[in-house]
């Protein structure tokens, strides 16, 4: 079952040192190695993310899902270096163009987040001031060179022409929807930056405008070549845009491989849970499982698989023996038992499409 991971995005040094002299491979253009992060109010063995890695090539959208308090967020500030000081930061690396982030300095992140690496935060309102006017604010996230008249007309582009009319009005006078399609057009389309980091972009928006925001997203990496990393609870946003998907569970990347391959052939009980869970799947009549065994859901286990309560197929050793991410068939799995189907599913055809 087992096969070597092919695809050239899993590994970036790796296949840097495997290629051919001739054939130039290009360097990802974030590189994230071994990140945990443990709030320090937590105890050692309940960290919020645990060894995460993960790259990102120029022009490559890469999806994370998994559920809440997964530590999707958590992975987007750490690369930021916005936690805060409460957090303990540990990886092997944390590269973002060649850049070893954590050897900057505060000064150095300030000026390569905005500009080089922008992030569209998980909630609008509250990363706006409720009492400076909306421009002023705006102008600022937006960095020099970008004054009202651009400010305007890269608003108008994104069909928000009467905010640029209210740019000395707040951002409390806008709807929450308006105001995402707001940072976004500022985070990414002012600032122009290599890489966007997008936590849950388009979860307060109806889906008209939910499709004009991701046309906005893929126009962007079309036009500007830029990688991002897009948190989605909506597995069909994710399919839609990404080209790879990592799912998290506990801290922990479970599955990550191209969209294509998890999406048709999940290998992490988990993913097919997830996968099996999602909306286009519910038909009238049907019982819904999103937890197979009504087990309470554990965030982690003191030795073992952090998804034992949860997992249909745990054995002695899931028990002992934490799984490592391992690559099964093109993807990579942390799983003792990959690719099983779900008993409380056999009675369905073509489980798990
Ligand atoms: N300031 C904090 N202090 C202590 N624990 C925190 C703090 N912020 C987050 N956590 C914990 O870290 C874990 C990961 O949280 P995170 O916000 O990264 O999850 P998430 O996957 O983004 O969830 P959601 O989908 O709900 O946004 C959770 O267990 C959460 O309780
Ligand atoms: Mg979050």
């Amino acid at each position: 079952m087992s096969a070597p991971v092919p695809a050239a995005h899993h590994r970036g040094t790796e296949v840097l040192a495997a290629a051919p002299a001739e054939t130039p491979v290009e360097a990802p253009l974030l590189e994230v190695a071994g990140l945990s992060v443990r709030y320090r109010s937590a105890s050692p063995a309940d960290a919020a993310v645990h060894d995460v890695s993960f790259s990102v090539r120029r022009g490559e959208i890469l999806g994370l899902v998994g559920e809440s308090g997964s530590g999707k967020s958590t992975v987007l500030n750490a690369i930021l270096r916005l936690l805060p000081d409460v957090c303990q930061v540990d990886a092997t690396r944390l590269e973002f163009d060649g850049i070893a982030l954590s050897d900057q300095s505060p000064e150095a992140m300030r000026m390569l987040r905005g500009r080089r690496i922008a992030l569209v935060p998980q909630r609008p309102m509250t990363s706006l001031s409720p009492v400076i006017p909306l421009g002023r604010q705006l102008r600022r996230l937006a960095g020099p060179g970008v004054d009202d008249a651009r400010l305007a007309d890269l608003l108008r582009q994104v069909g928000l022409g009467m905010v640029a009319e209210r740019l000395d009005g707040y951002p409390f006078q806008l709807s929450g929807g308006q105001l995402q399609r707001v940072l976004i057009t500022i985070s990414a389309l002012a600032a122009e930056p290599d890489l966007l980091l997008a936590d849950e972009p388009t979860t307060t928006l109806d889906t008209t405008v939910q499709a004009q925001v991701l046309r906005l997203l893929l126009e962007l990496r079309d036009r500007l070549g830029i990688g991002m990393v897009l948190v989605s609870h909506d597995l069909g946003v994710i399919a839609q845009t990404c080209d790879r998907v990592g799912v998290m569970h506990a801290g922990r990347i479970i599955e990550l491989g191209s969209v294509d391959a998890v999406f048709a052939e999940p290998q992490h009980p988990y993913t097919r849970v997830l996968l099996r869970a999602a909306p286009q799947r519910w038909r009238r009549g049907e019982r819904l499982l999103p937890d197979q065994h009504g087990k309470a859901p554990v965030a982690s286990a003191p030795t073992g698989c952090a998804y034992l309560a949860r997992c249909p197929h745990a054995s002695d050793r899931c028990v002992t023996e934490a799984p490592e991410l391992r690559a099964v068939l093109t993807s990579l799995v942390r799983c003792h038992h990959p690719g099983r189907p779900d008993p409380a599913f056999a009675d369905e055809p073509g489980e798990v499409r």
